[in-house]
């Protein structure tokens, strides 16, 4: 995507040196960090400079590149597998960072030189980040049918460029329907407690031109009830084998209120983010933040002194309720057969 006129991705590696948007200081200032070492990139995956399931992914493949670059003639195997270890214990709900992780492991695995070790991790890690950009534009094109003209959608948190790379999973339809005419309008649920959806897709979207406004996150019911929303679109951070959909806390709500309100309930994802290992939502791990987040806004305390709090960071949309999920192979059905057969 453009910003000021100079295409970016999230996300990219120059030589030894992971480059990425630090989304942490969006809207209000656009600033490219340097992560000179795989612990440097652990850290920001870790500590939300970057975020978004597929960004996540495709960072995690740099850092593990960067680490075998790094690694030391003898003993860089062991150095390789900490590496390894370390970046996967960053966020725990997202199963592109071990889908990512992976793939570089098994485009090395077979090198006979150190040397051609590290040509092969940096090759695949940038594999990785391009096989995301590909997967959303097919996304935008088979989601495209489901944002007619003036559309009005409704998405949750941030599932745009900035978290998978270049286009956005949910926000790839979108984006292509803009570039078509159509004219859609998006309502940005703000998205406590890190407000991703205010900071990040409505920065997005602004960017490109995209009519939307932002509401509070418990305003989306009160328009699916006055027939104002006509779609809703979310990402995805995990599908497990049956369809059932891990996304941002309070998309479980959103799916509930648009099934009782008649608003179709898409997810859309590359396929990259199905987990057949993961039989349903209940086996998805979901990762608990600081209570931080929740008792305070913009570093002042909210809540009294003394109060506890509950941050789970990701909710599990139940298949029943997804109307279908739009991949860069096709719209399937949330379905233990139909996500089997899409995956081959
Ligand atoms: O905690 P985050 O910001 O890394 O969470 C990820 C998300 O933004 C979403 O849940 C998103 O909808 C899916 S990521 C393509």
């Amino acid at each position: 995507m453009r910003v000021k006129n100079k295409p970016y991705r999230a996300v990219w590696l120059e030589d030894r040196t992971v480059k990425a948007i630090d989304q942490r200081l969006l809207p209000h200032r656009f600033k490219v960090a340097s992560l000179r070492t795989h612990r440097d990139t652990a850290i920001a995956i870790r500590e939300m400079l970057v975020r978004g399931a597929g960004t996540i992914g495709a960072t995690a493949a740099y850092g593990l590149a960067q680490a075998c670059l790094e690694a030391p003639a003898q003993g860089y195997a062991d150095y390789v597998y900490r590496a390894y270890e370390a970046l996967l214990a960053t966020r725990p709900t997202a199963i592109d960072l071990k889908h990512a992780l992976d793939r570089v492991i098994e485009a090395v695995k077979d090198a006979d030189t150190l040397g051609q070790v590290r040509r092969k991790a940096a090759g695949e890690a940038n594999a990785i980040a391009a096989d995301y950009v590909v997967a959303c534009q097919a996304i935008a094109r088979h989601g495209l049918p489901l944002v007619k003209k003036n559309a009005r959608v409704l998405t949750h948190c941030n599932a745009g460029w900035l978290a998978i790379v270049d286009w956005g999973s949910a926000t790839a339809p979108i984006y292509l329907a803009q570039h078509r005419g159509r004219k859609p309008f998006v309502y940005v649920d703000e998205t406590r407690p890190r407000l991703q959806g205010a900071q990040l897709t409505a920065w997005e979207l602004g960017n490109e031109k995209v009519r939307h406004a932002v509401i509070v996150d418990n305003a989306a019911g009160h328009f699916m009830q006055r027939g104002l929303v006509d779609l809703v679109v979310v990402g995805a951070d995990r599908i497990a084998a049956n369809g059932d959909v891990a996304n941002k806390i309070g998309t479980y709500e959103k799916a509930v209120l648009a099934r009782e309100n008649g608003v179709p309930f898409y997810v859309a994802a590359p396929t990259s983010t199905i987990s057949l290992e993961t039989a349903t939502g209940k086996d998805i791990p979901i990762e608990e933040r600081s209570l931080d987040e929740v008792l305070c806004l913009g570093g002042k305390r909210l809540a009294p002194v003394g109060s506890q709090a509950l941050n789970p960071a990701f909710d599990v949309t139940p298949a029943r309720f997804v109307s279908g999920i739009v991949t860069e192979k096709g719209i399937v059905k949330a379905k233990a057969s139909a996500l089997k057969k899409l995956l081959g």
